[in-house]
């Protein structure tokens, strides 16, 4: 499939995607998504930073408040809550997939990184960035 189909479907999609949830809850648990995000955004900027400048033992701290959110989410989605995307709510189960999948292999960066093997760090820093981009792919459109 070429690039404009994939984002011609992609948008459609998008476009059709009806979230329809009450006021309250919708707000807290958008704001839970976009915690996680604020929160991963920063770690992943730190790990790029000490891949770079060869300090791995900046990376496992730098995952501390991730791994604090992620626990709110489970705990929401446990708890029998929704939690509600921006966009695209009818494929909410493959966004769990996804988060699921992504912190997976956070989990083996982390890994890597207490073992300070920088090959397997850096092969997992550019695997977790292709599922930020994939995610959002999905996810922001
Ligand atoms: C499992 C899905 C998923 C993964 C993986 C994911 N994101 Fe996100 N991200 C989202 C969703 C959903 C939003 C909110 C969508 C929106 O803005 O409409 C978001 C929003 C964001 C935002 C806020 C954007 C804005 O407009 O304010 C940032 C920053 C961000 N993500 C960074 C990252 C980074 C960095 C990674 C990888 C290290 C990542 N995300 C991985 C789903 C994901």
């Amino acid at each position: 499939m070429s690039r404009k189909i994939i984002f011609f479907v992609v948008l459609t999609l998008a476009m059709s995607s009806n979230s329809i949830t009450l006021g309250a809850d919708k707000e807290v648990s958008q704001n839970l998504i976009m915690k996680e995000m604020i929160a991963l955004d920063k770690a992943f900027k730190t790990t790029i930073d000490a891949v770079v400048l060869n300090r791995l033992d900046k990376i496992g701290p730098a995952f501390e408040e991730v791994h604090k959110v992620r626990e709110e989410v489970e705990k929401t989605v446990k708890g029998g809550k929704k939690i509600t995307l921006p966009k695209n709510q009818e494929r909410f189960k493959m966004f769990i997939g996804l988060d699921n999948r992504f912190h997976k292999e956070v989990e083996i960066l982390m890994e890597s990184a207490r073992k300070n093997h920088m090959v397997r760090v850096m092969k997992q820093t550019n695997r977790l960035l292709g599922l930020c981009v994939r995610c959002h792919t999905m996810f922001r459109k």
